[in-house]
């Protein structure tokens, strides 16, 4: 069952409320609109399909940051994926603690585990929230926050893990480590989104391996080797790139194991891609990916960690844009909407497919035309979708009997009138939870969009919209002096 579908009335609902009516309502558009009940639903899946693995669900934050998304996900048993400071800063306001471990475990359903000690002294039991720092440029005074906090932290280079030490040693605390090891599997993916590749900027080469592991070896008042590390990509489609990455892994981790350190963590990172396409095509569920490495992790006596962003959240939200107006350049069509590449980038900076369509019912004789969908903003990367089969929206009746007699114009045919005429319909980019709003810029002095989600019934906003306001403040108080003098 998804979120949002077009019911017997043509009309395309959220969660059994008409987004035409939000559209209605709402304080303007472009805006978001998610479904907490589909977010719950995607973390659930993770849950069943982790049955009977010590496993824990990170979520990366860097999908989407919403606040009240972020402590729904820690309510339910999620912990957090951190790639920067303030993402962590972030995560510990939505309440997450991360000295807290929550575990899902083989034989308790999360609700009812008592308070578990761990091998490594940590506490778990339920509300218990594992934080993991991610990244290639983690910089000293984030990593002495995570250090304070008690956050698994990954080892990306020579001089990650020099700044992991000194933080430790800033803090006084032993900090927990994973390697983040660069397995070289191709994840089949757009480049810009592959980071498994031997010659990615991230991660680890097992040439470097032994002289990582003599050097956490030297720290070992400082840090704690912990586990280890992978994540291949993102968009992934295919369970058997997670395969052969976890063989790889589980061999690292027998080597590392052979050298006194006691591994308890296996992290195959995030990456499971959903279907962007819409067309029905079986993708792989979670319950498809935990099963290709199950026997992997139960071999070796591990805790499974798993970083989805994009599977968690991002078929839980549209975009929801208006229709500003429709022009004809030669042979293209062109809807022209209030949401743009600001709002979201994805098609721009990925070519990445989202599925766009109306909120309100076609005409009875509405024609289907072509058409590319394009934001305001003066870039021609500027685009929503490319050559979209949509046609036209019932709106236009009213819009045409009022807007004929003011503008007196003529239309030279039948197409163009009702292409003239498609101002103000709803028009929806879908699968917009992840990677969206989180990449959201103010190009053009664009505002950020306004958050609502469908919450048992109700439409209720979880975050503002960015205002004109908010621009000029930067402003204010500035006093006109040079900061160097040379
Ligand atoms: N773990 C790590 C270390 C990551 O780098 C990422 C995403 C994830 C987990 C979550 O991956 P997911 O389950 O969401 O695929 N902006 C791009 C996606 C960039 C993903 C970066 N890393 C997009 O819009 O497609």
């Amino acid at each position: 069952r998804h979120c949002f579908s077009k019911s017997a009335d043509s009309y395309l609902y959220c969660e059994g409320v008409r987004v035409q009516d939000v559209m209605d309502g709402a304080e303007r558009s472009p805006f978001y609109l998610y479904s907490k009940a589909q977010i719950t639903r995607n973390f659930e899946a993770y849950r069943e399909a982790l049955e009977g693995l010590r496993s824990i669900v990170g979520y990366a934050i860097k999908a989407n940051n919403n606040l009240k998304i972020l402590e729904h996900l820690r309510g339910l048993g999620c912990g957090a994926v951190l790639v920067s400071g303030n993402e962590l800063r972030l995560a510990l306001r939505a309440g997450f603690d991360p000295t807290r471990l929550n575990l899902f475990f083989p034989l308790f359903p999360i609700k009812e585990i008592p308070i578990f000690c761990l091998a490594n002294g940590m506490i778990c039991g339920p509300g218990g929230e594992l934080c993991i720092f991610n990244g290639n440029g983690k910089i000293v005074e984030d990593l002495v926050l995570a250090a304070e906090k008690g956050v698994f932290v990954n080892v990306d280079s020579e001089f990650d893990l020099e700044n992991i030490v000194t933080a430790a040693r800033v803090v006084g605390k032993k900090v927990p480590v994973l390697l983040r090891i660069n397995p070289d599997v191709d994840p089949q993916v757009h480049p810009y989104v592959a980071t498994g590749n031997k010659t990615s900027k991230f991660g680890i080469r097992n040439e470097k391996l032994q002289w990582f592991l003599d050097a956490i070896k030297s720290c070992s008042n400082e840090i704690k080797l912990v586990g280890a590390h992978c994540h291949l990509g993102s968009t992934i489609t295919k369970v058997d790139i997670f395969r052969d990455a976890a063989v790889l892994m589980v061999n690292y981790i027998d080597q590392i194991r052979t050298q006194g350190f006691e591994l308890e963590y296996l992290n195959i990172g995030g990456g499971l891609g959903i279907d962007y396409y819409h067309t029905g095509t079986v993708l792989p569920t979670p319950v498809d990916l935990i099963n290709t490495v199950r026997e992997l992790v139960l071999s070796r006596d591990l805790t499974l960690i798993i970083e989805p962003g994009r599977s968690l959240i991002a078929n839980t939200c549209c975009l929801v844009n208006r229709v500003t107006g429709v022009k004809t350049n030669g042979t293209k069509n062109f809807i022209v909407i209030d949401g743009s590449m600001a709002e979201l980038i994805r098609p721009s900076l990925y070519g990445a497919y989202q599925h766009i369509e109306l909120v309100s019912p076609p005409l009875p004789d509405a024609e289907v035309s072509t058409f590319d969908v394009v934001g305001p903003v003066c870039e021609s990367a500027d685009f929503l979708g490319k050559d979209r089969e949509l046609p036209t929206p019932a709106k236009v009746i009213s819009l045409l009997i009022l807007s004929i007699p003011c503008t007196g114009q003529v239309f030279s045919s039948f197409t163009n009138w009702r292409l003239m005429h498609f101002q103000g319909a709803g028009l929806v980019v879908h699968d917009a939870g992840a990677y969206c709003m989180s990449m959201a810029s103010t190009y053009n002095l664009k505002m950020r969009p306004p958050e609502y989600w469908v919450d048992d019934g109700s439409v209720v906003k979880i975050r503002h919209g960015e205002t004109f306001e908010d621009f000029v403040k930067f402003f204010d108080g500035i006093l006109y002096r040079r900061i160097l003098i040379f």
